[in-house]
């Protein structure tokens, strides 16, 4: 009797997406089957995935985030198969062991002075709900603020802090005391703050549905609106973190020193699920006050060992490899080579980024479409599907639409993608985009179909 022979029952094949359909989901299938990516993916390396033809296709989602180190990183992958053959104790639960320490203390010394302690979690949207929580109990207030278009994750916390009624409308009631004010908006955010009774404001630094960017002083003054008010300033760095935007964290670029900050996706290298909540030592005083409330929240497998592991490593490949200074080049370059495309192309209104966090937006051209107008009134956001699917099929590179009905498409590549990969890009965006504006009459057929026109 051996261990499971999960090479065998890989070689052995079958039809993956007829498997996921019957046992995880037939809609995702369908949707994949729809929009022409339903391949057959059977390795990855770096910032590549590999079809089962050995078909390589350029990864510009990075698992939304979660592969800032590239896919199979074999330095991350060395930490994780050391970390087992050690045999660490694993989760004692009633004792301390010394990975979770140590990445605590790597985290913490990578950034600014106020965060002084790190709640390890396993995803995302727990690290946001330990701020939700521990933001309500730390300043007795009940209050939570988030931002317009915002996004935090999809648990009901996290939720209830969502700016977007495509998430949230399903899911009612939401937790109470759950309000959004405009990002960018210093006035509405003072007028809500006013009554000194939010506990926490939760903002993106770059808001990822749409990668929009931050006016100039708005993080800066949204930061001291909160210090004047009492109000803890919670800046998600969930996709933004681990170099993302050609600084270890975002609020860098704003000088900002936050007392609450939730990570997650990049920190393992995404081999393993993670997230932690940073925070100021006052915060977790408050909340952490006496033996009686020593655990005050937490999850069983939280601090995981083999994602602290994964952690220490990430951190160490992001310093070895100078992957944040590299993204902060590529997305410098990204940038200058794609602003033109504004001028060049009338259905290109906006190119915007940081690092290499990056999107592109589409409009109807000021002169007026019809073929716009009925593609889109079939679908907010289908143009940006029409360059999307054949980035994908005719140029094996994998992208997204930025969120629902946004003509936004969006990247986030892994950071160790080269040179060669963004010039590749941008000439094949250039061509795809070119197509597409053209608006092939079959196409402008099925939309007139599709609208009932004809
Ligand atoms: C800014 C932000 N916060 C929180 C989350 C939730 O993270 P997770 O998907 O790990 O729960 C995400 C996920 O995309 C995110 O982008």
């Amino acid at each position: 009797m051996g261990a499971v022979d999960l090479k065998g029952l890989l070689a052995a094949g079958g039809d993956d997406h007829a498997r996921w359909a019957r046992t995880i989901n037939p809609q995702f299938v369908r949707v994949l089957r729809t929009i022409g990516f339903d391949r057959t993916w059977s390795r990855a390396d770096g910032a590549y995935l590999f079809d089962d033809d050995g078909n390589r296709y350029l990864d510009l989602l990075g698992g939304f985030g979660m592969y800032n180190v590239g896919r199979n990183n074999p330095r991350i992958r060395a930490a994780l198969v050391e970390a087992l053959e050690l045999e660490t104790p694993g989760s004692v639960q009633l004792g301390v062991t010394a990975l979770p320490g140590l990445l605590a203390e790597a985290l913490l010394e990578r950034t600014p002075a106020r965060l002084e302690r790190v709640l390890f979690t396993s995803s995302g949207t727990e690290a946001v709900e330990a701020a939700l929580k521990l933001g309500r109990a730390a300043t007795k207030r009940t209050r939570v603020l988030s931002a317009e278009s915002g996004f935090h994750g999809l648990t009901l916390g996290s939720l209830s802090a969502n700016g977007n009624d495509v998430f949230t409308s399903r899911f009612q009631p939401l937790l109470p005391g759950f309000d959004r004010v405009p990002f960018g908006d210093l006035d509405a955010l003072e007028q809500q703050l006013r009554n000194e009774d939010v506990a926490l404001f939760l903002v993106e630094p770059i808001q990822g549905k749409g990668c929009t960017l931050p006016p100039p002083g708005y993080l800066e003054g949204a930061q001291a609106l909160c210090r004047t008010y009492g109000t803890l300033f919670c800046v998600d760095e969930v996709q933004t973190g681990f170099g993302r935007t050609g600084k270890l964290f975002a609020f860098e670029h704003w000088g900002l020193e936050p007392d609450l900050v939730p990570i997650a996706k990049s920190l393992s290298g995404g081999y393993v699920p993670v997230g932690a909540l940073m925070m100021s030592r006052a915060v977790h005083e408050a909340v952490y006050d006496s033996m009686e409330h020593a655990v005050s929240h937490g999850s069983t497998f939280a601090p995981n060992e083999l994602a602290m592991a994964a952690g220490l490593a990430t951190l160490h490949e992001l310093d070895e490899q100078s992957l944040v200074e590299h993204t902060a080049r590529l997305g410098e370059k990204l940038l200058r080579d794609t602003q033109p495309l504004v001028d060049e192309f009338k259905v290109v209104k906006d190119v915007r980024g940081l690092g290499l966090m990056w999107a592109i937006e589409f409009g109807e051209p000021d002169s007026g479409s019809v073929s716009w107008r009925l593609i889109e009134r079939m679908q907010p956001g289908l143009f940006a599907q029409l360059v999307v699917a054949p980035l994908f099929s005719k140029h094996r590179i994998l992208s997204q639409v930025a969120a629902h009905k946004l003509a936004v498409i969006k990247i986030l590549p892994p950071l160790v993608v080269t040179d060669d990969d963004i010039d590749y890009f941008v000439d094949a965006l250039t061509v795809t985009i070119k197509r597409a504006q053209r608006m092939p009459s079959s196409l402008t057929r099925f939309a007139l179909t599709a609208a009932g026109v004809r």
